[in-house]
């Protein structure tokens, strides 16, 4: 069975540096045989600005968050591929608020059970990963932080592509030695 992998860009750029880095692990995921999907989540039609915490997804059997907007077929996606690549530029050293939207709404994969103080969720055993570029090289570090800690708190594997000093949107394309980089990452995660 080909890997599933589900790529959420969470860059206002269409054509930036996320967009080429996503388009480089793309393509080595895809060397390997593995079946890619990008969704943009900058442009999804979003009915609240994140999570509202209204917690309907705590009382239902499915792993499905109750607000019905474009976001939410894109976390059922989550539950049914093998790994999760959230792609982000830094913003203010953290991911971008359109990453922060969807990831936060992540909660609905998660059921907790008070009693036993645990949790289930089916992303368990999968791949987090994240891919991130910095006009500098500080602060990413502290972008793949949440992102790490949530991977280890859930018991998903977590990677990352960090790309500091990529400049402007679009000079990525003009490093070297990235691209190379960047393909291996997507094969490591297929
Ligand atoms: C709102 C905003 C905040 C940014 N904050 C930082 C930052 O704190 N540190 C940094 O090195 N670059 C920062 N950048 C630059 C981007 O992270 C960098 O150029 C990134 O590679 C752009 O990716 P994109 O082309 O996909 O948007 C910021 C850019 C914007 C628009």
């Amino acid at each position: 069975m080909p890997k599933k992998i589900l790529v959420l860009s969470g860059s206002p750029k269409k054509n930036g540096n996320t967009a080429t880095l996503i388009g480089w692990v793309s393509e080595g995921a895809r060397a390997q045989g593995a079946e890619v999907e990008i969704v943009n989540t900058a442009f999804l039609k979003y009915k609240t600005a994140g999570c509202t915490s209204c917690r309907v997804c705590q009382g239902i059997q499915e792993y499905e968050c109750a607000v019905k907007d474009e976001a939410q077929p894109v976390l059922k996606k989550m539950a049914n591929v093998d790994a999760v690549v959230f792609a982000t530029p830094l913003y203010f050293f953290g991911a971008s608020a359109q990453i922060k939207l969807i990831f936060d709404r992540m909660f609905s994969l998660y059921k907790w059970d008070n009693e036993t103080d645990a949790f289930t969720t089916p992303l368990k055993g999968k791949t987090l990963a994240v891919v991130a570029s910095a006009y500098e090289d500080v602060g990413l570090d502290a972008l793949e932080k949440p992102f790490a800690l949530t991977a280890n708190y859930t018991g998903m594997k977590f990677m990352s592509l960090l790309v500091p000093n990529a400049g402007v949107s679009g000079n990525v394309k003009n490093l070297k030695g990235v691209r190379e980089k960047a393909i291996r990452f997507g094969k490591k995660i297929a």
